[in-house]
């Protein structure tokens, strides 16, 4: 199976199995406060992520680029991007890199976003020289590395051997003029690898949790024996955002891992998370080229923000971040056990 063929399958299939696990955050509840003291005009949605400055929290997180129709993917999703000001992350960069005839099909997101917040994208077995790369395929402003063990275990034809990977980063940190963000796709980061990775200088981690796009389920569809146990595996969005933010030493974080709402994207603020990442719910919107329909969905995702930040009183995302939380159910148990409060 060649990179290319694969990138249309994982198109096709995260369509089809949409977003349906839990991510948790359903566990995670405000404590209303009736004297919020704030106008909702006061309210800043702006942020920071590894030293980047955001003018908005959410960031349309990486996807694709590689095969020739994913050039009109990152090609809406670059227009989305410009139109609501969000950051976007281009997906793996690999295939462009072993054939430069690809590289258009990511560039096309720099051309659309040209003043924009753009990472790149990489897996663990990159290189510095290949990350050196990357970042300059797409003139990027970060750098995303990619950390997906189980999606490759499952995958049929994934890769079987993962050691070294801790070191590469490291000297990808050393050899990039950039921020570098190490992200999850999906099973989440414990703290255990939280540290590793702050240990390695890294600018910021992506948790990406379970609750979202399910990429078990995605490479199981791809399987003639499907290791179906396996679909339910990983840390949920609301539990690594626990085990990541309560780390007394951390870089920044960004959660990803089934946000679809303002309501989630406020939880993982308040959880800790400087912006949240979102990358299925805006891949039909680009496949099926809604470019206006999807500025539309981030212009009430930014409101519901806004409406949420006056009630709660807090006119910054800091402020957000310092709001009183209940936690409740699994993720409660989930912290208690792990020694999390
Ligand atoms: C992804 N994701 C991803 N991540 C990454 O670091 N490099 C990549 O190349 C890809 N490719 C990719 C393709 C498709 C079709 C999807 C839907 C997703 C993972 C993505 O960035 C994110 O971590 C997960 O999708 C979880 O977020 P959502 O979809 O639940 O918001």
């Amino acid at each position: 199976m060649s990179r290319t063929s694969r990138k249309r399958e994982h198109v096709e299939h995260a369509l089809t199995t949409g977003q349906s696990g839990t991510h948790g955050l359903s566990d995670v509840k405000f404590v209303h406060n009736c004297l919020p003291d704030l106008a909702m005009e006061q309210t800043d949605m702006s942020t920071c992520i590894g030293g980047l400055a955001l003018s908005s929290p959410i960031v349309v997180n990486a996807m694709t680029g590689g095969a020739s129709e994913t050039y009109s993917i990152n090609q809406s999703l670059g227009i989305i991007a410009r139109e609501t000001g969000l950051a976007l992350a281009v997906g793996s960069q690999m295939a462009a890199i072993r054939d430069s005839s690809l590289v258009e099909t990511y560039r096309i997101a720099r051309r659309e976003h040209p003043h924009g917040i753009l990472f790149g994208n990489l897996g663990a077995e990159a290189t510095p020289e290949m990350a050196r790369r990357a970042v300059e395929m797409i003139e990027a402003d970060g750098l995303q590395i990619h950390l997906n063990v189980m999606q490759e275990l499952i995958m049929p034809e994934g890769e079987r051997d993962f050691s070294g990977a801790l070191r590469r980063i490291e000297a990808i940190v050393q050899a990039v003029d950039v921020p570098v963000i190490v992200k999850e796709v999906g099973f989440g980061i414990s703290r255990e690898t939280a540290c590793k990775l702050t240990d390695c200088g890294v600018a910021a981690i992506d948790i990406g949790g379970r609750g979202g796009t399910n990429f078990a389920q995605i490479e199981n569809m791809r399987r003639a024996q499907p290791f179906a146990v396996l679909n339910e595996w990983g840390i949920s969005t609301a539990a690594s955002l626990l085990e990541v933010a309560t780390l007394e030493v951390r870089p920044d974080i960004m959660a990803t891992g089934g946000i679809q709402t303002g309501l989630d994207t406020a939880r993982c603020l308040a959880l800790g998370a400087s912006c949240v990442g979102m990358a299925g719910v805006f891949l039909r919107y680009a496949v099926d080229g809604r470019t206006e329909e999807a500025i539309e969905y981030v212009n009430n995702l930014h409101e519901e923000l806004s409406v949420i930040m006056t009630a709660l009183g807090a006119p910054t995302i800091a402020a957000l971040q310092r709001v009183p939380l209940v936690i409740t159910g699994d993720t409660y148990h989930w912290a208690e056990q792990r020694g999390i409060n």
